[in-house]
């Protein structure tokens, strides 16, 4: 599917989408068409019975018991943490360099988020900083530690083996913020089984993705299972109408699950292609720029491809000359924020020195090799410049 030849120096014109989800769509028209009509006709919109078929495909797809279809990736976090029982006075370990959300569901259920500084090679949480700041949570005494929340960062499994250990020995449980990484695998275990509770996001642009906004939980616990499923729908068991916890509304709609059941059908062979891609760049950009390094026996969904310059604010203003789709994730690390001023202050150098370096490169399944080529061209012509 993809020629190995190194691209050509000269930079041929056109522009590259960062992402092209047109393309897709194209690709997928009639399925998901015949899909969303069976909803129109049978108009059961709310808990319909493709939400259920999806659960169930993307449970025996991460080799787990439950999968649950809620209302975003942000809302599985929060939904996740009300299950746990997660409130005021507990600390949450989150990675300093990630996405809003991760921090910001935390601060939804009213519990504290605690930034951990990430691994300069894998950018995930550093299990090593996560020892100090537990210890340091422990020593200051105002706070108990209750979760480890490590994030897939641009779907890379972090280490949960080692972060798993230091759970156990203090006592909190793991929840994985897989927004980015369903797909992803590490040894013989996939997102999704990586934890005792994951969370993940089916915004548009993520791996796999719908058509507006959704999420999914997935545990192999099933009194966790049970409180997602009686969270989700405002506290009710069921069908029933007595709330026996205060819930919210953070279902999956039925349309958006018909969408994702069609792009499941396609999903392997997208990830196989984003493996493609990113073994382009890698050869291309090993020794050019910084890379993301994935350790042996771990598998991205590749839901970005990310790379490091020192001069990342002169490469984007090239990239963006040559119409390059590129982007900055995350120009900020989360302490960096307006909105997590009030939280605990800890010294996260690499993240903040991630957050000057970092950029994301096109990468969808949808690429043509001859964009590729073109994109590594005008990458490798700036930094030989
Ligand atoms: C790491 C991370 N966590 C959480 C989220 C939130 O997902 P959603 O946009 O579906 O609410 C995202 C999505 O962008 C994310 O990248």
């Amino acid at each position: 599917m993809v020629s190995q030849s190194r691209p050509a120096v000269s930079v041929a014109p056109g522009r590259v989408a960062f992402f092209d989800l047109q393309r897709q769509q194209r690709r997928i028209h009639d399925d998901v068409r015949a899909r969303m009509d069976a909803v129109l006709n049978h108009g059961q919109f709310i808990l319909g019975p493709e939400v259920e078929q999806l659960e169930q495909k993307l449970a025996a797809y991460a080799g787990v018991p439950h999968a649950i279809g809620v209302s975003s990736g942000r809302d599985a976090l929060m939904i996740g943490l009300m299950a746990l029982g997660i409130g005021p006075g507990d600390a949450v370990f989150v990675p300093a360099f990630t996405f809003a959300a991760t921090a910001g569901a935390v601060c939804s259920v009213q519990a504290t988020p605690i930034f951990v500084d990430v691994d300069p090679d894998t950018f995930n949480m550093d299990p090593a900083d996560l020892e100090r700041a537990v210890a340091e949570v422990i020593a200051a005494g105002e706070l108990t530690p209750r979760v480890v929340m490590p994030v897939d960062l641009y779907g890379l499994p972090a280490d949960y083996e080692a972060i798993g250990k230091i759970a156990l020995r203090h006592e909190m449980i793991v929840f994985s913020d897989a927004a980015q990484s369903f797909g992803g695998t590490a040894g013989n275990r996939r997102v999704g089984g990586m934890a005792p509770i994951s969370a993940t996001s089916f915004y548009p642009t993520k791996p796999l993705g719908c058509y507006g906004d959704g999420g999914a939980i997935l545990t192999d616990d099933d009194a966790i299972a049970d409180a997602v499923r009686t969270l989700r729908s405002h506290g009710r068991q069921g069908t029933g109408d007595v709330a026996v916890r205060n819930g919210i509304t953070g279902r999956l709609d039925t349309v958006q699950a018909a969408i994702l059941l069609a792009k499941m059908t396609i999903f392997d062979d997208e990830l196989v292609r984003r493996d493609e891609i990113a073994a382009l760049y890698d050869a291309a950009l090993a020794g050019v720029v910084g890379l993301q390094k994935r350790p042996a026996g771990y598998k991205s969904a590749h839901a970005l491809y990310t790379i490091r310059s020192d001069e990342r604010d002169r490469l984007k203003a090239e990239l963006d000359a040559n119409g390059i789709g590129n982007a900055l994730f995350y120009r900020l690390a989360l302490h960096q924020h307006p909105a997590f001023a009030e939280v605990p202050k800890r010294p996260l150098p690499v993240s903040e020195r991630l957050a000057d370096t970092v950029l994301s490169l096109p990468m969808n399944p949808d690429l043509t090799d001859e964009e590729v080529a073109r994109v590594i061209a005008v990458v490798r012509e700036f930094v030989s410049a």
